[in-house]
């Protein structure tokens, strides 16, 4: 099935097998910040999204996701207040985790820019990140929500 799928503002038309997950189309189209860990929704790396909620791109149809908005890291850009945070504050060792972090944390900000330690650690505690650097990431997110302007 054909279908146009609209992510990080652009539309995009895609051939889709019936049952073909989120996390494998945008990753063929070449969105490969989404990334699999576990496949079955536990670990958070493959976050993107939907309309500004996030979703398990792994567990996402396709096509349900036609008409709405999608966004993965890709879309922010080196200026983002949560990139730059995550830069800034060295939230990363291998990286793989981040971009879903990232759009956590994103989501997280569009809701509340106020938040408090115990908020940021709330809102990722589905997010794995097997290098342990969850301390540094919390920080990121609490600089960049101190950095956007309000
Ligand atoms: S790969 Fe989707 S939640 Fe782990
Ligand atoms: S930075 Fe390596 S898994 Fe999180």
């Amino acid at each position: 099935m054909n279908l146009t799928l609209k992510i990080n503002g652009t539309a995009h038309s895609v051939d889709i097998v019936e049952g073909e997950l989120l996390l494998d189309v945008l990753r063929r189209l070449g969105f490969t910040s989404v990334r699999e860990g576990c496949g079955v929704g536990a670990c958070g790396s493959c976050t993107v999204l939907v309309d500004g909620h996030s979703v398990s791109s792994c567990l996402t149809l396709t096509s349900r996701c036609a008409g709405s908005e999608i966004q993965t890291s890709e879309g922010l850009g080196k200026d983002n207040p949560v990139v730059r945070a995550f830069v800034a504050e060295g939230a990363l060792q291998c990286g793989y985790c981040i971009p879903g972090f990232v759009m956590m944390a994103t989501e997280l900000l569009s809701e509340n820019l106020h938040p408090n330690e115990k908020d940021v650690a709330d809102h990722l505690e589905g997010n794995i990140c097997r290098c342990g650097t969850y301390p540094e990431i919390v920080k990121a997110v609490l600089t960049a929500a101190s950095e956007i302007p309000k």
